[in-house]
């Protein structure tokens, strides 16, 4: 067959309001525990997936770098890839070129909007006809938070099946990154869950709690109740680090805490922004659109945020016509 085994992708990141931590004891990458995110409009990664009968392994180059094919990002990609290969019976490896739009040296470079661009291009790459439902599956197989970057607007992920359950117009908010360094994180969340779940005496706690959260939150999404959902992403994240940090695994720094505390001025001022926080040093905030401004100006004062990025909801993944 000698049809064109090319296409181009792009998805955007997301961060989690309801995080996940932890997963199953299974085959497949399952969370632990639900969560539910919020797609991030201007922050996207654009992923081409090309099969080609002249290569001898899977490529990839990444924001302009070739990766050799020992890196670990090549193997993740190239997982991915075999998925593809086995169910579609395309038998070529894939030159992969895939870029961010927001600037990955500081750390920010996501798993989710990556392995989702991929997942949707390589299928469509592929000739696969499938739904958005069997792509995030696919996706979430190499990063789970990834499944949520297939849909816009808030997504829950509930028992691996990623849901979108409202559309980016549901809320007006904005989420403010607060980029605290330019280097890359020390320790991947997959590996940081690992050593949570072997070594947290809080992990226990955290499996139980995390459901009620997730569905508090839910609810408080669809009453469109700001404070309510804010006050519990805030306590998701708390939760989720303190939990970590009995293991070890810290991923605040001093900028971080400096901004948390930021975020709880304004708010006892009656600003309502509220904090959450990844698995690494930056800090996000979740303003309403009208605080945006002021949030924002207020936060790139801060000791130690270099720069503040400022994010609507946003799309889902979707395929790049004529690439
Ligand atoms: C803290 O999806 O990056 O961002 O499935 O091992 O690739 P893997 O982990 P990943 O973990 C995300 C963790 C989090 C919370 C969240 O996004 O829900």
């Amino acid at each position: 067959m000698t049809a064109s085994r090319t296409a181009t992708a792009v998805a955007h990141s997301n961060i989690a309001l309801s995080k996940y931590w932890g997963k199953l004891p299974v085959e497949g990458n399952y969370p632990a525990v639900p969560s539910l995110s919020v797609t991030l409009g201007a922050m996207s990664t654009t992923t081409t997936v090309r099969f080609d009968p002249s290569l001898a392994e899977d490529t990839l180059v990444l924001n302009g770098e070739a990766l050799g094919g020992a890196t670990r990002p090549t193997q993740r990609a190239s997982e991915l890839l075999e998925r593809v290969r086995r169910a579609s019976g395309v038998t070529d490896f894939a030159s992969v070129h895939s870029a961010n739009d927001f600037p990955t040296a500081s750390g920010l470079a996501s798993s989710a909007s990556g392995f989702a661009a991929l997942a949707l291009a390589a299928v469509t790459a592929a000739g696969l006809d499938w739904s958005l439902d069997r792509v995030a599956d696919l996706a979430r197989r190499s990063s789970a938070s990834a499944a949520r970057s297939i849909f816009g607007g808030f997504v829950a992920l509930e028992d691996g099946v990623a849901t979108p359950v409202a559309p980016p117009s549901a809320l007006a908010m904005r989420v403010l990154v607060c980029v605290t360094t330019e280097a890359a994180k020390t320790t991947s969340s997959t590996d940081g869950m690992r050593h949570t779940q072997d070594a947290s005496p809080y992990y226990a706690a955290w499996l139980q709690d995390a459901p009620k959260a997730h569905a508090q939150l839910r609810a408080a999404l669809a009453q469109g109740d700001w404070p309510r959902l804010g006050q519990i992403a805030e306590r998701s994240a708390l939760a989720m680090h303190a939990c970590a940090m009995a293991a070890g695994v810290v991923y605040m720094t001093g900028a971080t805490l400096a901004a948390l505390a930021e975020v709880r001025t304004m708010r006892s001022q009656g600003i309502l922004a509220y904090a959450t926080i990844d698995a690494g040093p930056h800090l996000k905030c979740l303003v309403r659109e009208a605080d945006a401004e002021q949030a924002r100006a207020r936060l790139a004062q801060v000791a130690g945020v270099i720069r503040v990025l400022e994010s609507a909801p946003g799309q889902g993944a979707r395929i790049v016509p004529g690439l």
